[in-house]
């Protein structure tokens, strides 16, 4: 393949990544395969910094393995100006192509070379390039080091250096492209979780339901081996699961007593009120988040509602939110029950395995006991909800995130396939 045929093939696989992490990876990626690089980095003009988001080295990945070599640059950042190799090319937007960065005399790589040191690694040819959009926005800086070539290191080619800006444009659409996109779908998920919070609020009594039950899905979803996407949806999914509970007059929402029959079939109809507010979504999210608000009252053997689905015909999904729903509604305080011991609740969700719940999802909960109970004790209802408590929200799911990635060491997922999400 030549350059040309090249670049085009690097267009289409990084305009199909909207994840920005994945996306970054993807590009450092092609853009050292294009080059030859042994290593390289990728930062993101923030406010007024250079903020590194992506690190790749061959050389020492060989040594310490790929998280480890993340480790080393994790929360580092730049000033965005010319102090820096970095700072002066989003600076300036001038491409820097440099044969030894030891006998290079016109900039400073002082820092560079301290890093060199720590980490045991000899940067030898170096290139810099901005990455600017058709509109001459510098969105970012990408530094490629160690061009190889039968295994020497020499210095980037020609060849590469002339196409290098048409690869940087079409890195620089797709990186503000996907930003686009993660605000837009923030903003959106954000107005319909307001939607959840505020069927939550005439709850009071489950406060902090919404929070236990999410965090509750992605342990299963983690367990399942869902990828990072389908862990994403679920967690808002499970999240968004009672907003149908709008539709519920408090009369029966907070009665403390027992529902009368007639109460208990308009209390059931707020599977099928989520599900109304959440039709026709466009996004695949909310399209999860519908399926969810619609099944997590159906049993597997086939005796719930509202559509008395059963077995596998309840989506994966629709199963996981119901039994992180009981289990948490069986361990918390209700209106009409007191919150039930840790070895009743064990009993209870034991007892429905096969005819409430799915057997192999009461394994998983069985197996991983302790995490579900962790998850109840540490969001304890009876704490205030406060304007203070809802507003982070929105950076939970970037929390946890962070938090399964530290902890990813210490579980294996059993099913490697995300199709599972899809039923
Ligand atoms: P919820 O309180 O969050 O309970 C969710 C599900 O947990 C229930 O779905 C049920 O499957 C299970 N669950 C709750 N408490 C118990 C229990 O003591 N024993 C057992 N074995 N399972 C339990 P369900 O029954 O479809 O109820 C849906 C929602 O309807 C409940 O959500 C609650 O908001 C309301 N509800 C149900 N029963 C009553 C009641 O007797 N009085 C009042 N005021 N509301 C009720
Ligand atoms: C999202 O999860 O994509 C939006 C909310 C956030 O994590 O910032
Ligand atoms: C709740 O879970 O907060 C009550 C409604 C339901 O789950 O069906
Ligand atoms: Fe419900
Ligand atoms: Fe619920």
């Amino acid at each position: 393949m030549d350059f040309l045929d090249k670049l085009i093939s690097v267009g289409i696989a990084i305009n199909s990544v909207v994840d920005l992490e994945e996306l970054l990876d993807l590009i450092l990626q092609k853009a050292r395969d294009l080059s030859g690089a042994d290593a390289g980095s990728i930062y993101l003009v923030k406010d007024k910094e250079l903020v590194f988001f992506a690190a790749q080295n061959d050389t020492l990945e060989k040594r310490l393995g790929k998280e480890e070599v993340k480790n080393l640059f994790r929360n580092f950042s730049l000033s965005l100006d010319k102090s820096s190799v970095a700072g002066y090319v989003a600076v300036t937007g001038e491409v820097l192509n440099i044969e030894n960065v030891y006998e290079n005399s016109q900039h400073d790589f002082w820092a560079h070379k301290q890093w060199d040191r720590a980490n045991n690694y000899r940067s030898k040819s170096m290139l810099v390039f901005p990455l600017t959009t058709p509109k001459q926005e510098v969105v970012g800086v990408i530094q490629l080091i160690n061009a190889k070539e039968n295994g020497q290191i020499v210095p980037f080619k020609q060849s590469f250096v002339n196409i290098m800006p048409y690869f940087a444009a079409q890195a620089a659409v797709a990186i503000v492209n996907a930003r686009l996109y993660h605000e837009v779908e923030a903003s959106h998920l954000d107005t319909v979780f307001r939607l959840g919070v505020a069927a939550e609020y005439r709850d009071k009594e489950t406060a902090f339901h919404i929070k236990r039950v999410a965090k509750m899905a992605v342990v299963f979803g983690q367990e399942l081996g869902f990828s990072k996407q389908a862990l994403h949806n679920l967690y808002w999914s499970v999240a968004m699961h009672d907003v149908g509970k709008l539709g519920v007059p408090d009369s029966i929402l907070n009665k403390p007593g027992p529902l009368t029959d007639q109460e208990r079939a308009i209390m059931q109809q707020h599977t099928l009120i989520g599900g109304y507010i959440l039709r026709n979504a466009r996004s695949e999210l909310l399209q999860d988040a519908q399926i969810v608000a619609l099944t997590h009252h159906e049993k597997y053997d086939g005796t719930g509602y509202p559509a008395q689905l059963k077995g596998e015909s309840i989506p994966l999904i629709g199963r996981i939110a119901g039994i992180v729903d009981v289990f948490d509604a069986l361990s918390s305080v209700r209106v009409y029950k007191p919150p039930f011991s840790e070895e009743k609740v064990r009993k209870i969700m034991l007892e429905g395995k096969g005819t409430h719940f799915d057997p192999d999802l009461i394994d998983i909960l069985l197996e991983n006991w302790d995490k579900f109970w962790d998850i109840r004790q540490k969001y304890q209802d009876g704490q205030k909800i406060s304007e203070k408590h809802w507003v982070p929200q929105r950076l939970c799911w970037e929390e946890l995130w962070q938090e399964i990635k530290q902890n990813q060491a210490n579980w294996t997922p059993k099913v490697k396939n995300s199709d599972l999400v899809k039923w």
